[in-house]
């Protein structure tokens, strides 16, 4: 039996990977004479990801969704919390043995199909250098894993010699995620995996993705800034404002009836997304505020409809309302 298999029929173990209060800050210059600022960029982010399921991870840019890829990547260490793959503390890491096993555990697919690629390689070295660097395969045995795995991505036979300049946007793709599940990954990280594809072509790969979470019982760190893209592929969703959650929770129960109003906003500006009657459309209004000086209270207190003096003087708790978890004082409001 595959290790695959094997993992299918295994009872539920641990989650795959697990945030507590996870935070990133950086420290950045402010000019000459006025010294440096500490940007929030992921602050006090919870989740948890069982094997199997995709967290939906979704925001304006500059919210902290590739940061918090790079720290579940290890990448980047966090600078607080906590973060657990397969139930080892990433902070803890025993010696190399230990992180190069995480390391192959999690494995991550770019937005950029152009640039992810060496273009100086053809596709069967490239998908075969994960296993010169981590495995004692020969060069047969890895010849063969390179072509059992582009059969499984949609790649013909004869793409093994070609260079990536000589593919499409589409198969490029296929490519980067052929090579991320070369080492057999549990969890994938993909940091907006077909924003920069043809909308024709982005169901194309969302549903490949679909077919190898299930063959490889796969689970998915998918981020997006499309509401549109995540709703096809989520099973839970983690709405991020200025580095902190606003709203997370199972996908049915987010997109029946948001909560937050910065969830709403986001909804109500994706096409092809039907909202209830009874909700108003909330269009998002004013400029996204500096990360290096969120507002203070709520962050999204500036460009919220409901805003109230309360909003503007005391941050609300992350608190669970509705079936999730829920950052706004007036939640209950939109039940
Ligand atoms: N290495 C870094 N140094 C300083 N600031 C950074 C660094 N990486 C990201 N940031 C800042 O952190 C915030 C979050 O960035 P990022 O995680 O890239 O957001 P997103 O992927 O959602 O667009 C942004 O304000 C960005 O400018
Ligand atoms: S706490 Fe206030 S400002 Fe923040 S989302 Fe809720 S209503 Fe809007
Ligand atoms: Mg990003």
């Amino acid at each position: 039996m595959s290790a695959a298999a094997e993992r299918a029929r295994a009872p539920m173990a641990a989650p795959i990977a697990e945030a507590a209060a996870l935070s990133r800050t950086y420290r950045v210059s402010r000019g000459l004479f006025a010294g440096s600022a500490l940007l929030r960029a992921v602050d006090n982010i919870s989740f948890d990801l069982a094997e199997g399921e995709t967290l939906g991870v979704v925001g304006e840019s500059g919210c902290g969704k590739s940061t918090l890829a790079r720290m579940v990547t290890l990448i980047e260490a966090p600078s607080g919390g906590s973060l657990r793959i397969i139930g080892k503390e990433t902070a803890k890491i025993a010696g190399e043995a230990e992180r190069m096993e995480l390391r192959r555990t999690v494995q991550m697919v770019f937005q950029n199909p152009y640039g992810s690629l060496n273009p100086r390689k053809k596709v069967g070295t490239i998908l075969e250098e994960p296993l010169v660097i981590n495995t004692r395969l020969g060069a047969a045995e890895r010849e063969a894993a390179a072509r059992d795995m582009m059969a499984k991505v949609g790649l013909r036979p004869e793409h093994y010699r070609r260079y990536p300049h000589m593919f499409s946007g589409g198969q490029r793709q296929r490519i980067a995620i052929a090579r991320a599940l070369m080492l057999r990954p549990r969890l994938v990280v993909a940091d907006e995996p077909v924003s920069a594809l043809d909308v024709s072509i982005q169901a194309q790969v969302l549903n490949l993705l679909k077919d190898l979470q299930e063959e490889f019982r796969l689970s998915y760190l998918f981020i997006s800034h499309d509401l549109g893209v995540v709703r096809h592929i989520a099973d839970k969703l983690l709405v991020m404002y200025l580095g902190r959650a606003a709203e997370q929770g199972p996908k049915k129960a987010i997109f029946e009836r948001p909560l937050h109003p910065y969830t709403q906003a986001l909804l109500a500006s994706t096409p092809g997304i039907e909202i209830g009657r009874k909700r108003q459309r909330i269009i998002l209004k004013g400029e996204l505020p500096s990360p290096l000086a969120p507002p203070p209270g709520c962050a999204f207190n500036t460009r919220c409809p409901h805003a109230t003096e309360r909003c503007r003087a005391e941050r609300p708790e992350h608190r669970p309302v509705g079936g999730r978890l829920v950052s706004c004082h007036y939640a209950e409001k939109f039940l």
